[in-house]
């Protein structure tokens, strides 16, 4: 496939980061883009909960919200796609702008604050493309949201994991946004157990032969408390998995001046250290029990291998693709599969957690 983001990357960075990405999601809307995608290396396969990925390399949340796009990201080498997040009814967002380039970081800050067109639509692509027997191989997961005007919010988790729970592969439940008022304290113990058995109970409500695995998406800015809560609740509740982590509200030294006050999550390279640092933590706190996908800063091949060594069954990234464009997903799993022969793994299952003694 010949490489078009040296052309067209400078030219969609001279739109603000919004537009830029609004025309990017209706090129590959079009299906004309990406053909078919070359077999990807079998020392990146690994099969989890009873469900295969061809590679761990997938697109984090945030970039297809409502799931307007997993085929074409699918083509473009990604193992699984994570769209959303999604939820119950459409909703706006915050106010424009909302999203802003930090290029010389590598980073980008966000305050999107869930803006996307709710639950019925997105279902029903889903349901269009089980229908359809041209989709892309690879999974699709759905994370779920909570509208920011619910009081209730396991009420919109368990109406997402109900509609939802037939037509993803998997599906996530987003406490971690900075930018819905109130959604990070359901991290905390008592909250995130009364929200963990609802949707729990509610995903067995479904009665599926095969239910889709469950995992909970957590921030980077967590105390050691929050930690061990956390992974004791995780283990007690017996939920499937863990990704790690969403955009930091931290601005880490090298941060510019101009975008210290700006609100929002910061993600992107400065991310990559303390997201890996918190997975390196999760992982030997649930005494590697729990599947973990890794995400935050990832741009190379050994950025995703160290997360993996640090952890993770899988990885995404998101900011990485706005500076490097698609070549980025064959390159990264390349390096990765040199990384896995070069320190004698047969098979990417066996370097999970490597990093630990
Ligand atoms: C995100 N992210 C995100 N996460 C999530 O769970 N739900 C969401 O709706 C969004 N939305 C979103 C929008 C934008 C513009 C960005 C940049 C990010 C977070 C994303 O999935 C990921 O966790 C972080 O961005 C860290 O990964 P990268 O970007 O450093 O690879």
């Amino acid at each position: 496939m010949i490489d078009l983001f040296p052309i067209v990357g400078p030219i969609l960075r001279r739109f603000d980061p919004e537009t830029a990405h609004a025309i990017t999601i209706r090129a590959l809307a079009t299906g004309l883009m990406p053909g078919p995608r070359a077999a990807d290396d079998p020392v990146l396969r690994i099969r989890l909960w009873n469900r295969d990925f061809a590679n761990p390399l997938g697109l984090a949340a945030g970039f297809d919200k409502n799931a307007e796009v997993p085929d074409a990201m699918l083509r473009l080498g990604f193992g699984f796609v994570e769209a959303g997040s999604v939820t119950p009814r459409p909703q706006p967002g915050n106010p424009r702008p909302r999203l802003f380039r930090l290029p010389e970081q590598g980073a980008v800050i966000n305050r999107m604050g869930f803006n996307n067109e709710g639950l019925e639509l997105f279902a029903a692509r889903l349901e269009r493309r089980r229908a359809d027997p041209r989709r892309a191989p690879g999974l699709v997961g759905a994370n779920l949201g909570k509208n920011k005007d619910t009081a209730e919010a396991a009420d919109d988790y368990a109406l997402g994991v109900r509609r939802l729970a037939p037509l993803a592969d998997y599906l996530v439940v987003n406490v971690s946004s900075p930018n819905t008022p109130g959604l990070r304290a359901l991290q905390g113990r008592e909250p995130l157990r009364v929200l963990l058995r609802r949707v729990l109970d509610e995903r067995a409500a479904c009665g599926l032969d095969s239910p889709p695995p469950l995992l909970l998406k957590i921030a980077p800015d967590l105390t050691e408390e929050d930690k061990a809560d956390i992974a004791a609740v995780a283990l007690e509740t017996a939920i499937d998995g863990l990704v790690i982590s969403n955009t930091t509200i931290t601005r880490p030294p090298g941060t510019p001046e101009r975008f210290r006050g700006e609100a929002g999550g910061l993600s992107g390279r400065p991310l990559l250290g303390p997201s890996t640092a918190l997975l390196a933590d999760m992982f030997r706190l649930t005494g590697g029990r729990l599947p973990i996908v890794g995400v935050g800063g990832i741009a190379d091949g050994a950025d995703a291998y160290a997360k993996i060594r640090a952890g993770a069954s899988l990885v995404q990234l998101y900011t990485a693709l706005i500076y490097g464009g698609p070549a980025l997903i064959t390159g990264i799993k390349s390096e990765l599969a040199a990384l896995l022969k070069r320190d004698g793994f047969a098979a990417l299952a066996d370097a999970v957690g490597a990093a630990h003694p």
